[in-house]
């Protein structure tokens, strides 16, 4: 069933937990995410790039990932993640999503509240709930590579705040997109101060690789949401690959797939049990 983002995030920060949001690519990866959250319980966020929506075809996944949200027995949140093109934004929004997120992390501050607010006003009137991130987390963010990882300054942080109004805030506290993130070291003192002053929601991208204990000690410290999404890109090619192993000579595209979409699902379940949302739908 259809979630709100806003609604989801609010129950997970009473209760204690996060809630896994994850990318997908495929309809094996879809379907590995769905199928752990209903055999967990657990409510989900179904989260859309741009880069995905073009390599699947925007009408193609606004139509199943739609149909997948609508037939879940849980609550999701279907999210346009990272969202850079204000335009596509606005059609995720008119195409029935349930929230979206600008990423003007990278612009000085007084244009990533002026663009956010663009976002805010058209997503409000329809209903669509809104992210925004402040800082930046770097790393290899959907196709594009950003070397830079800025910490969130919590001074900007509360004056973007105050002027959006948005509903959920991504903070930059050392975690970084993609496999190779070196040395993983979460600023957990400053997401604690982070917590004590905002009252929006927080969010964490790039989380794949992150040890789950860490992960548990950020939900403890405020996070509500947590982005993962190479960590299920490899689930889904480890699935095929070893698909492939054991049989060489295959070529069903049924077979292998299924393959990748239990991986998913195993690898969906590992965060869903880690992060406290099982049993939370
Ligand atoms: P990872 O690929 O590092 O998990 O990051 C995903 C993300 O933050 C999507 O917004």
């Amino acid at each position: 069933m259809k979630a709100s983002l806003k609604e989801e995030l609010i129950k997970a920060r009473n209760g204690k937990y996060a809630v896994p949001a994850f990318n997908f690519d495929n309809l094996e990866m879809m379907k590995g995410i769905i199928e752990a959250a209903e055999e967990e319980k657990s409510p989900v966020i179904l989260m859309v790039t741009e880069s995905a929506a073009k390599y699947m075809g925007l009408d193609y996944v606004f139509s199943f990932a739609m149909t997948a949200t609508q037939n879940a027995s849980v609550p999701v949140v279907l999210h346009w993640d990272h969202g850079f093109d204000i335009e596509l934004i606005k059609r995720a929004v008119d195409a029935g999503f349930s929230s979206v997120m600008l990423d003007s992390s990278l612009k000085p501050l007084d244009e990533n509240v002026k663009e956010t607010l663009e976002i805010v006003k058209y997503a409000r009137s329809k209903g669509v709930d809104v992210e925004s991130e402040i800082g930046h987390v770097g790393g290899k963010e959907d196709d594009r590579n950003s070397a830079s990882n800025g910490y969130t300054d919590i001074n900007e942080a509360l004056e973007f705040e105050k002027q959006t109004q948005i509903d959920a805030l991504a903070i930059a506290i050392g975690t970084s997109h993609g496999l190779f993130k070196g040395e993983i070291k979460l600023q957990f003192d400053l997401l604690k101060e982070l917590n004590e002053k905002i009252k929006t929601p927080l969010v964490l991208h790039g989380s794949s690789q992150v040890p789950l204990e860490d992960l548990q000690k950020a939900i403890s410290l405020g996070i509500t949401k947590i982005n993962i999404g190479t960590d299920l890109k490899i689930a889904c090619a480890q699935g095929i690959k070893d698909w492939f192993e054991k049989n060489p000579g295959g070529y069903d595209a049924r077979k292998y797939g299924r393959t990748g979409v239990d991986f998913v699902k195993v690898e969906a379940k590992k965060k869903i049990q880690a992060f406290g949302s099982n049993n939370r739908a």
